[in-house]
């Protein structure tokens, strides 16, 4: 891998991340928040449904070396539906890897969206982990599920995410999370002004439909400063932060 910018050079996932701590200085009153999305060339997040086929092995790497430096990781049930998420940290020894750092072992899974959720993936049935489910659904309870669920419901028929970022902070004491989509969440996290930094996986790739990466309107363009590039052959891998 090779860092175009900022000091060009050879480079790795492990080394860019690992002065990387999300968790030391997080804003007063909510998470550091970073999401993480790949992206076609034409602005596609996925091909034939499914995130997966749009990045290579680099990008998992990215995406795994992420995981790790974070308190929490949260997705839309969008993307649970599809995706079926697993435990986040299956391996142990990076378990004990972030407890290290003074990270909780396994980070809490948030989960945002109605319970009409995938109850047999991994996630539910590993075991492992904690999940929190933020949801504004009245009608849907969980079934019983090896891994501890934790269900908050808003009454209001839709998750306040700037509410739900304070209480994260607040009630779970997570300092860092990193947002793993989809674009329905990612644009209203945004819209909210609470998106601290994007990490961009760009792949070499056209397929000419499918969402993008942004579903939902933005009150304002939003202007982010590259903090860093790197490149695996053809694929880039950007870091942008809020101006
Ligand atoms: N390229 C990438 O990096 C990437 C990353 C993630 C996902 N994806 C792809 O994106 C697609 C899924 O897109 P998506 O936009 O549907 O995913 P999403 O944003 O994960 O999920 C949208 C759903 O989340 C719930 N939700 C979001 N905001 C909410 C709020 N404020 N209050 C209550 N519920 C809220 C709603 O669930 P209910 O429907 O239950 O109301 C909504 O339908 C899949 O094809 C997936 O593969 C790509």
């Amino acid at each position: 891998m090779q860092r175009l910018a900022p000091d060009p050079g050879a480079t790795s996932v492990a080394e860019q991340l690992d002065a990387y701590r999300p968790w030391d200085d997080p804003p007063a009153n909510r998470p550091h928040l970073a999401l993480n999305f790949a992206t076609t060339l034409d602005g596609r997040a996925a091909i034939d449904g499914r995130s997966g086929p749009i990045g290579s092995a680099a990008d998992t790497a990215m995406l795994v070396g992420l995981r790790q430096r974070f308190d929490a990781v949260m997705i839309g049930a969008g993307t649970m539906r599809v995706e079926r998420y697993g435990r986040i940290i299956g391996d142990p020894a990076k378990r004990e890897r972030r407890e290290s750092l003074g990270l909780p072992g396994d980070p809490l899974m948030v989960l945002v969206g109605g319970l009409d959720l995938p109850w047999d993936a991994p996630l539910f049935t590993a075991g492992g982990g904690r999940v929190l489910i933020l949801t504004a659904d009245a009608e849907n309870e969980p079934p019983a599920t090896a891994t501890p669920v934790e269900v908050v419901r808003e009454p209001d028929g839709r998750v306040d995410l700037a509410v739900a970022m304070r209480r994260l902070r607040a009630d779970h004491g997570v300092r860092g999370l990193l947002c793993e989509g989809g674009p329905h969440l990612h644009s209203q996290l945004h819209a909210a002004g609470l998106a601290d930094e994007l990490f961009l996986t760009i792949a070499p790739k056209l397929v000419g439909a499918g969402p993008s990466i942004l579903e939902g309107p933005l009150p304002a363009v939003t202007e982010l400063e590259l903090a860093w590039l790197l490149a695996e052959g053809s694929e880039l891998f950007a870091r942008y932060r809020r101006r």
